[in-house]
């Protein structure tokens, strides 16, 4: 197997006396086209796991590489010009604000240009300008939001916010994508659209790595598919291996999960 593009090392995080994640390893070997979900009960971990991928919380130990290269303690700006993406949350998305202006306001990460080169309106500025559009516009047209484009975030429903949160992660152009619960509150038409969307964003040549409750969705879209269970990984397989696992079922026993298709 070709070298994992993410790897987590036997990763620890301590709250106090409370052990959120404990020796944790994990490699993201995601050909173009895949999605690999981490999957456990409310409370294993898994939050927890992705803020330290990307920079938001640092690990009590061990290590985290992107491209084998050490990113464990770097701060989320700078592992997002590296390459490695988690989604934005509703809370940055700007009622005012159209689909196609939020998109811009994510590329503003990724422009080439210095502010002064752009304040004095220089040609690699002007060039950043008509560069960052196009690319805006392909991203919404990924999404299948270009026709909601011009319109102002206040007037899309959730399902179409969620996507757009999707899209702004996609502005800085990430080689990996972290999704945590892009499906949580949407109606089972929302989600079965918003899953053939994921699955592009990952053919588009994006991998992606999902933490999600709605079981069926993971055994949908997952072609590989990691359980934490009380801060520890238990199992790793495909989709097939985690409902057969005997270690899996006992962990989903007695949780809200447990029906939903496991
Ligand atoms: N900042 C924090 N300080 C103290 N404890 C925390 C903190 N963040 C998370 N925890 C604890 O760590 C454990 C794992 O939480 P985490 O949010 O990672 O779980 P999760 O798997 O994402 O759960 P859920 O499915 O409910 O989203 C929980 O017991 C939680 O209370
Ligand atoms: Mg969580």
């Amino acid at each position: 197997m070709s070298a994992p593009i993410l790897e987590a090392r036997n990763i620890t995080k301590r709250f106090g006396g409370l052990t959120a994640n404990e020796d944790i390893s994990l490699a993201l070997h995601a050909p173009v086209g895949h999605v690999v979900s981490v999957i456990g009960p409310n409370g294993a971990g898994k939050s927890t796991f992705f803020k330290m991928l990307s920079g938001f919380i640092k690990p009590s130990s061990g290590q985290i590489l992107l491209h084998g290269q050490d990113i464990t303690g770097m701060s989320p700006h700078r592992i997002a010009r590296l390459g490695l993406v988690r989604t934005f949350q509703e809370t940055t998305i700007f009622p005012d604000l159209t689909a196609m202006e939020h998109v811009s306001l994510a590329h503003q990460l990724h422009r080439e240009a210095s502010d002064l080169e752009v304040i004095f309106g220089m040609p690699r500025a002007r060039g950043d300008e008509i560069r960052l559009g196009e690319s805006a516009r392909e991203i919404l047209e990924l999404m299948e939001l270009h026709a909601v484009g011009d319109t102002e975030a206040r007037h899309l429903p959730q399902g179409l916010l969620r996507l757009l949160g999707m899209a702004m992660g996609l502005a800085s152009r990430p080689q990996v994508l972290l999704l945590d619960e892009p499906y949580a509150g949407l109606n089972p038409e929302e989600t079965n659209r918003a899953v053939a969307i994921t699955r592009k964003v990952a053919a588009s040549g994006v991998s992606i790595l999902l933490v999600e409750h709605d079981m069926k969705a993971v055994m949908a879209i997952s072609d590989r598919i990691h359980v934490l269970y009380f801060g520890k990984k238990i199992a790793e397989g495909t989709p097939a291996e985690i409902r057969e696992n005997p270690k899996v079922i006992e962990a989903y026993l007695g949780t809200e999960d447990e029906e939903l298709g496991l």
